[in-house]
């Protein structure tokens, strides 16, 4: 039996079962199934199962085809629906043919369990199923349903052009692609814990946690740790830039950073990530507009009111220039977080980790690590970006350890040219055929 068959089988079985059993709830359908039935923010039952639906839910151009030979199955050509017309037939087959889909599908598992050779434990097939707000539909239907035309301005402008919003599925990077420092593992370690026992710090009284400040050079990760954390928390990552706020053609600014934190109150629990969070110091301390002003007055006092324990949302700044923070700024987090330029070890797991997909003969990491003294992860990739690209136009796909010493070459000679005067400068890399460049150009 192919297993298209079982794809189809197993989306008709769980809309079925849900659509009959109130005590299952949306983080007992697997995302993928879940997705195409979100509207306005809740699902509602029945779920209707159609040709359009079921080839949404698993991928297969003709959803149809793979079961219409089964004899429990049933199209209505006239409404496009699908649907089982046997369900303790289907029930069976499915259990007897099941290859682990029972294990991750929580409303199987819950409805499958008594069948021979289904020893599964509801419970933690429900624990291990990704919950709700790690689903972008989740997150566009929440969204549709809190932001209609009112939001927005005169000008078209609707409150979300300030914000970007990742849904945790969407994350490329997770904590276990990043290389961070024992002080960093330890102090995510700390705010993981403290959001798995939000409700016991608010007992407690202890409601002054869950703000932290990353700070350190481009290129280090902090964005990417942010990210990964949302992930890893199943969280919404809805991502702000502080110069953002004040573009020219968004209104009136102090308003907008009240939306910012609007949106974020009504995604939680998420993550609030503050990006440029310099961008207020630097207003704070210069004759700007008084609008600014009064901007970065609302984000203080915004950042005041809200909380992880109380809001669940866990605000997270970052900044390439702590020095530029007053005290005003840095007494509103309760962790700062360092990002330093990763040392010699750190550089050799970085390169490890992004080469995990790639071969590369005589790899010699740790060889590596000593050339690229003042690299960030970020050069490390661009590093390894450039050899790849190198070695393809050699058709290669396989990597040598030269490819890459040549490439952490290159690099500090691009990095080099960065340094220059372009205007005043009279040195040899501004002029074609320099050796900088290693083309030469005829005029
Ligand atoms: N410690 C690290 N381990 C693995 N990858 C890293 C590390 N640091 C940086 N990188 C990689 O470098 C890239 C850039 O990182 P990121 O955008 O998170 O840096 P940043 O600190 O936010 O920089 P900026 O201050 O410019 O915003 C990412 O693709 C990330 O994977
Ligand atoms: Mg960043």
């Amino acid at each position: 039996m192919n297993s298209g068959a079982l794809d189809v089988i197993e989306f008709l079985l769980t809309a079925e079962i849900y659509s009959e059993n109130r005590d299952l709830d949306e983080n007992d359908l697997p995302p993928k199934i879940r997705q195409v039935f979100w509207h306005d923010g809740t699902i509602e039952r029945p779920l209707r199962t159609s040709v359009e639906t079921a080839r949404e839910a698993t991928g297969l151009d003709q959803p149809w085809e793979a079961v219409s030979e089964l004899m429990f199955t049933e199209r209505d050509t006239f409404s496009g629906s699908i649907e089982l017309t046997q369900r303790d037939m289907a029930e069976e087959w499915f259990a007897e043919r099941d290859d682990g889909r029972i294990a991750e599908n929580p409303t199987l598992a819950h409805a499958l369990s008594g069948y021979d050779g289904v020893d599964v434990d509801y419970e933690a097939v429900r624990e291990a199923n990704r919950p709700v707000q790690s689903d972008r539909a989740w997150i566009d239907s929440l969204l549709e349903e809190h932001f209609d035309e009112e939001d927005e301005d005169e000008d078209g402008e609707s409150m979300l052009d300030l914000v970007d919003i990742h849904a945790p599925e969407e994350v490329e990077l997770t904590l276990d692609d990043l290389v961070l420092t024992e002080d960093q593992e330890a102090e995510i370690h700390k705010i993981v814990k403290a959001i798995e026992h939000r409700e016991y710090l608010a007992n407690i009284g202890l409601r002054e946690i869950g703000k932290l400040l990353f700070v350190g050079p481009p290129g280090t990760g902090k964005t990417s740790t942010a990210r990964a954390l949302g992930y890893d928390l199943d969280l919404p990552f809805v991502e702000v830039k502080l110069s953002m706020i004040t573009s020219q053609y968004l209104g009136e600014t102090a308003k907008n950073v009240e939306k910012v934190f609007e949106v974020a109150k009504r995604l939680s629990p998420c993550i609030l990530f503050m990006d440029e969070f310099d961008f207020v110091a630097k207003t704070r301390r210069s004759d700007e507009h008084a609008a600014i002003k009064r901007a970065v007055n609302t984000l203080l006092k915004s950042i005041d009111n809200i909380s992880l324990i109380q809001d669940d949302v866990l605000l997270i700044g970052a900044t390439n220039h702590p020095d530029q923070l007053d005290a005003a700024a840095w007494r509103r987090f309760d962790e700062i977080l360092n990002f330093p330029k990763p040392d010699e070890q750190m550089r050799s797991d970085i390169l490890r980790v992004i080469t995990r997909r790639m071969r590369i003969s005589d790899f010699d990491p740790d060889e590596l690590a000593t050339k690229t003294e003042g690299l960030t992860g970020s050069d490390l990739r661009l590093v390894l970006r450039e050899a790849v690209l190198e070695a393809l136009t050699e058709n290669r796909t396989e990597l040598r350890q030269e490819d890459l010493i040549h490439a952490i070459q290159d690099f500090e000679e691009r990095d080099n040219l960065k340094d220059l005067d372009m205007i005043d400068g009279d040195h040899d890399a501004l002029v074609a055929g320099g050796d900088i460049s290693g083309h030469s150009h005829d005029h």
